[in-house]
């Protein structure tokens, strides 16, 4: 178990819920497949917020978005949501008929201690993206008390997340609190060496976390489609390869800030190549970094992946966010599946930002030998860069001890 960070949030443990109604805006942004739930980890992980409160007499109405609707999409509403909660609660989880209203008042007004009333997809209403006054108090009249156990959609601004904190009572749920504990433990004072491993596709995406961790990390590992960047920025060919051209200046910065700091910016020293991004393209080894035209790299190469593990095993803390190659395509998921079993098989502190790593590590069979695998993929790594919140800045302060 990890040590854990700070969190001067008051908890749902300490809100006053017997008999009342709290709405509790959980992150429940899941993958759909054929009409059903494709993977019910964000359901899973709400569970114990709203279990506490069932315990606790309270009337539950919950809410979230589900993926980017354009307006009422009925291929998002959240009925497949209620469906698997309910299943995972043993209780029917009623659907109400929109997110706000009379309607939704209504059936709000009727639910008994214990009961859960799921809204639709927040997103149907325009004002929710917007931050809008009207929809924000809408919502409050829904409830007495307010619990944010939404950690994925906490760094969003949004009515539910944000504007609906300032007009309850509002207080982190048990999994919100918990992912900034965990998340912020490898910023505080984490066991050494600390080594962070970082890929995917956009080096805009992650350059904030680079330079933070360039400040505090022991080392730091790249690997994705954003490796390509930083071979740009050294001069190298990348033949065909995905190239985030915005992303070359800030790569060329970090090398620069790597160049005078204590923490070692480590790049692939060889790679797979194919010649199309495909699962039946053939992958080819290369030795060096440099991509010829007519090729794309697709995954670290073998040394490289090795070296990483090497690394890993010797961290006392490892971070880990973003796949090293395209894991999805079975010739260039090795130096992905390298990285994932060395951080599932190491006895250092794991935690891995959610998105794709975590993708990663539940394709591989791995989510649960890390120490925290997050639930949000943004929103962890606009937690490590050190930036506020808004779903968790809008809380109330706790005012005593910090519980841990
Ligand atoms: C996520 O999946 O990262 C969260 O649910 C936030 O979703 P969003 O990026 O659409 O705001």
């Amino acid at each position: 178990m990890s040590k854990r960070g700070r969190f001067g949030k008051a908890s749902v443990r300490d809100a006053e819920v017997e008999g009342r109604t709290v709405l509790v805006r959980a992150d429940l942004n899941v993958p759909l497949s054929g009409g059903a739930v494709g993977d019910d980890t964000r359901i899973r992980a709400a569970l114990p917020t709203i279990e506490l409160l069932r315990d606790r007499g309270a009337k539950v109405v919950l809410c979230s978005h589900l993926g980017r609707p354009k307006g009422r999409d009925p291929e998002l509403s959240m009925r497949p949501v209620a469906v698997r909660l309910g299943e995972l609660l043993g209780t029917e989880v009623a659907l109400a008929p929109g997110v706000v209203g009379d309607e939704v008042e209504a059936a709000a007004a009727a639910l008994a201690p214990g009961d859960v009333l799921l809204l639709e997809n927040t997103r149907w209403e325009e004002g929710e993206k917007a931050n809008d006054a009207a929809l924000a108090d809408r919502l409050a009249e829904l409830a007495d008390v307010y619990v944010n156990d939404a950690f994925g959609a906490a760094h969003r601004a949004h009515a539910t997340t944000e504007g609906v904190a300032h007009r309850l009572p509002a207080y982190a749920g048990l999994l919100l609190e918990r992912e900034v504990r965990e998340l912020t433990s490898v910023l505080d004072d984490p066991a050494r060496p600390l080594v962070v491993v970082l890929g995917g596709a956009k080096v805009t995406d992650k350059v904030g976390v680079i330079e933070r961790f360039l400040e505090i990390a022991d080392r730091i590992l790249i690997g994705g489609a954003m490796c390509f960047s930083f071979f740009r920025a050294q001069g190298h060919e990348t033949g065909d390869s995905l190239v985030e051209e915005e992303g070359i200046e800030l790569a060329r910065r970090a090398l620069e800030l790597a160049a005078g700091s204590d923490c070692e910016l480590d790049l692939p020293s060889d790679l797979v190549l194919g010649a199309r991004f495909s699962a039946d393209a053939e992958p080819v080894a290369a030795d060096g970094v440099d991509v010829p035209d007519g090729m794309m790299g697709l995954d670290i190469g073998p040394a490289s992946a090795r070296a990483y593990a090497d690394a890993i095993a010797a961290a006392g803390t490892v971070f880990w966010n973003g796949p090293m190659g395209a894991f999805e395509l079975p010739p260039f998921a090795a130096g992905t599946r390298a990285v994932a079993e060395a951080v599932a098989g190491t006895g250092a502190t794991t935690i891995v930002g959610g998105g794709d790593s975590g993708a990663a590590l539940t394709e591989f069979g791995l989510a649960d030998e890390v120490s925290w695998l997050s639930t949000g993929g943004g929103a962890s790594l606009e937690l490590i860069e050190g930036k506020p919140l808004p779903g968790v800045e809008a809380l109330r302060d706790s005012d005593g001890e910090d519980e841990s």
